[in-house]
Order: C-alpha cells, then sequence, then structure tokens
C-alpha cells in the first residue's frame, strides 16, 4: 500500500515517522492513519468523477461507519466531502467537529425517534427514509418541530451482488430500504409527495460492499430512473439526486484487480445519459449523482501494528505467533472471512521463512488474524504490521475480555496527532456501578 515505505535503516516508515519509534511513544496495538493517503483518496474520487460530471453535479459523502473521530471529520470537511451517518453517535460526533451539517446525511433501518429528532434540530442535509414507520415517525417529529426536512427514498432494487452474505444490501429480500418490484418503493413515494409534510429530494439505493464491478450500480441507478420516470408521468415530480450507494472494493492479499474508479465514473454516466434521453420529452434537469464510498477512502490509509508476545509450534505443524491485539481491534477474519496480510516492521529485507497463523490474545480459537503468511522467523517483542486495516476495524471494535481499546494515530511529514488515546482501565471501569 502507498502508507508504508521502507527506509534506509530497514525498518518500515509511514510520512517520514519510524514505525518502532511510533510504537515506542504510543504502544501497541497502534492504529495508524496516513493524512496523505485520505487525502489523496478523496481527491481522486473528486477528479475522477468530475471529469465525466459538472462538479456541481456529482456529491461524494464519506461513509463514517468505515472509520470516524473527530480528527478525520475535520480533515474530510476541509476536503469538500460530505459525510453519511447511521447513528445519533456518529452524527453527534460530526457535529461537535464542526462538519457542515448540511453536508450530512442520515441513514439506518431502525432510526430512533430521539435520533430523528437530533437530527432535525441539528440541520442535517438528507434523512434516508428506509421503511413505513420511519415515513411516519419523521413525519410526527417534523411536525412537531415545524420543519420540512429534505428526504430520500432507500429503495431495495433487487440487485445481486457477488459478495459475501453478510455483505449485500440491495437483494429483494434486504433488510434495507422499500422493495421496488412489489410497488412498496411506489407507494411510499406517492405518500409523501402526497402528505407534503417531508421534501422529498431524491432516490437511494446501495447493494453492498467489496463490489469488484460496475453492474450493481449501474443496474442499481438504471432502476432508480426508471422508477423516477414512472412517477414523474403521473406526479411531475423528478428527483434533484440519485445515490446508487457505496461499497467500491479496495485490494485484498488475494485479489489485486480492482477496476479503475474511472471505469465507474464512466459506466455511472453512460446510464444517467441514456435514462436522461428516454425523458427527453420535457426538458429535465440531469440529477445530481450522489456517492457514498468509506472502505476505499480509508482503507488503505489505515495500518495496524502489533507486538508479538508468544510463539507456538503445535504438534500439527501449525506455528502460532500471538500478538496483543486480535479479534476485538479486528473482527473481519472471524466475521467475514477477510483476509489480511503481514509485514515485519523491523527486517523488511529478510525472505519469508516460515508459514505463522496470526492469533489475537482473546480467549476464543476464532481469534485468528491471518491464517497463513510467511515471514521471517519471528521473536518475541518483534513488531508486526497488518496494512489495509483502516476501514471497519476500529468501528466494530470491542472491550472484549475486558482490554483496553487501542491508541489511533494520524501522521503526516509533519508530526503526529492523537485520534484516539489508548483506552485505560479506569475508562471501561468508569460505565460499571458499585465500585
Ligand atoms: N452507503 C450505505 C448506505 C452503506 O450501508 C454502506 C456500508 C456504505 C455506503 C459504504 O460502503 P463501503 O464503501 O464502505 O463499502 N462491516 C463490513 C462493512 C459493512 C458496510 C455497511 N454499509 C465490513 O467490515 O466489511
Amino acid at each position: 500500500p502507498d502508507t508504508v515505505a521502507v527506509s534506509i535503516e530497514d525498518v518500515l516508515h509511514i510520512a517520514g515517522h519510524s514505525l518502532p519509534a511510533l510504537a515506542q511513544e504510543y504502544g501497541t496495538p497502534l492504529y495508524i492513519f496516513d493524512r496523505a493517503t485520505i487525502v489523496n483518496a478523496c481527491q481522486r474520487y473528486f477528479q475522477t468523477f468530475e471529469r465525466h460530471y459538472q462538479a456541481s453535479s456529482v456529491r461524494i459523502l464519506y461513509a463514517s461507519k468505515a472509520y470516524l473521530s473527530p480528527l478525520l471529520a475535520r480533515l474530510l470537511s476541509e476536503q469538500g466531502m460530505g459525510l453519511d451517518v447511521v447513528s445519533g453517535g456518529e452524527l453527534t460526533v460530526a457535529q461537535r467537529a464542526g462538519f457542515p451539517m448540511e453536508r450530512v446525511s442520515f441513514h439506518g433501518n431502525n432510526k430512533s425517534a430521539g435520533e430523528l429528532k437530533l437530527a432535525l434540530q441539528l440541520g442535517v442535509g438528507r434523512i434516508i427514509l428506509d421503511n413505513w414507520n420511519e415515513i411516519e415517525r419523521l413525519t410526527r417529529i417534523a411536525t412537531e418541530l415545524g420543519v420540512t426536512p429534505s428526504v430520500l427514498l432507500r429503495v431495495a432494487p433487487a440487485v445481486e451482488t457477488d459478495t459475501h452474505r453478510y455483505l449485500q444490501t440491495g437483494h429483494a429480500s434486504s433488510k434495507f430500504g422499500f422493495p421496488l418490484h412489489n410497488g412498496e418503493a411506489r407507494m411510499a413515494i406517492l405518500r409523501i409527495l402526497g402528505e407534503g409534510k417531508l421534501r422529498l429530494a431524491g432516490l437511494h439505493a446501495h447493494t453492498g460492499t467489496m463490489l469488484r464491478e460496475t453492474r450493481p450500480y449501474e443496474e442499481s441507478l438504471q432502476r432508480l430512473m426508471a422508477l423516477a420516470t414512472e412517477i414523474y408521468a403521473d406526479t411531475q415530480w423528478w428527483p434533484e439526486e440519485v445515490c446508487p450507494g457505496g461499497g467500491w472494493a479496495i485490494d485484498t492479499p488475494d485479489q489485486i484487480d480492482i477496476p479503475s474508479l474511472d471505469l465507474l465514473a464512466r459506466a455511472l454516466q453512460a446510464r444517467m445519459q441514456e435514462a436522461m434521453a428516454s425523458v427527453t420529452q420535457i426538458a429535465l434537469p440531469t440529477p445530481t449523482l450522489v456517492l457514498e464510498p468509506g472502505r476505499s477512502i480509508i482503507a488503505r490509509a489505515g495500518v495496524a501494528v502489533y507486538s508479538v508476545g508468544a510463539l507456538k509450534a503445535t504438534p500439527a505443524g501449525v506455528n502460532y505467533l500471538f500478538v496483543d491485539g486480535g479479534m476485538a481491534d479486528n473482527i473481519r477474519p472471524a466475521l467475514y472471512d477477510a483476509l489480511y496480510t503481514a509485514l515485519p516492521v523491523e527486517r523488511v529485507t529478510t525472505q519469508g521463512a516460515v508459514d505463522y497463523c496470526v492469533s489475537g490474545r482473546y480467549c476464543e480459537s476464532g481469534d485468528m488474524l491471518i491464517n497463513n503468511v510467511r515471514l521471517p522467523d519471528m521473536r518475541e517483542g518483534e513488531l508486526l504490521l497488518l496494512p489495509l486495516t483502516g476501514a471497519y476495524c476500529l468501528p466494530m471494535a470491542s472491550n472484549y475480555n475486558l482490554v483496553p481499546r487501542p491508541a489511533v494515530i494520524l501522521v503526516d511529514e509533519q508530526g503526529v496527532q492523537v485520534m484516539e488515546r489508548r483506552e485505560t482501565y479506569d475508562d471501561i471501569l468508569s460505565r460499571y456501578q458499585g465500585l
């Protein structure tokens, strides 16, 4: 990955910082984010899509569930990104970090009345409606507060994706959105327009994550535009914006063949043009294209650094390498069979010699970070780096076994900023009563 550079002293560096020095100062496990890689990823989205659309007709929202901190929110805001949040917690982090609320979209399939009220009070830009209860709930709260929020309708477009079953979200029986094919999406739109209490700004679909092809995006966009055209004929309503979601894949150790983002931009532009061509009898504006990348913005920017604590060779020939983190800071291998690779931090030029099973410190056999990786023979106290751990590791972290969560830092050539200090026993104990 871009983030890791080898120095002449043969220890890994990021943005000019020696990793052993960072590990010494901040301890391990340590998650390190590289500012330049985040900025590059944002710029790549803008530049690629603005090559095919006018700047004003594309909006890029970062899906903050992939990782969020106040410092990151501020950095993304400077980059001109919007933000997709899915809870009152993410919303509050964004707001306290000073993120412009009009650039925030509030997602989720079960937003509570309290969360919706908070979103309206803070003035979030869009609320994405997922189901009938939510339409009613938001309508009631908006009426009480005397506001008319801008909403998008989340549609389940019945688009299949070639990804892990837990990572599919757009199929016909998805838990997310209004089904398209039984007419519910259409009915929901007619109801919102008929009642006039919510301002319907557009349509939304998200089909899954780790998508390696443009097809699901193209199918979603086609179906959303076809739905819009059908609704237009009946009501003269036309979407200001259409969002086919996020989900663009990143390279993984087993697959490094992700098509270029340019291919996605071109494919979506072609589908948009086709859809617009089919409604030219009336001059309608082309809806703004909204995208919600999470992983493809942040995954490459983050690495995890662990210390090797113990080694064990089993009689059956498994060479365990135990590190001081594991499933509580990265549950993705256990949950999705996600593949990671590892690099020794201090001996980068040594050829691999041993096949290791990198396992964590947690009391579970499923606490496996990497089933098999070839490394030089490692010793207690050495550092191990896992690249591509910037997305969906920390946000899904837990206090399993009551182990404090890792420290998280943001680095650039100028210096180091602590995004999250290492959790302490006092932090953990502070929520318990009775001491
Ligand atoms: N938009 C919506 C509505 C979403 O539900 C998601 C992800 C995204 C955008 C961003 O998708 P991305 O570009 O990051 O793929 N915990 C899983 C990933 C769950 C993603 C859920 N939704 C993992 O670790 O792989």
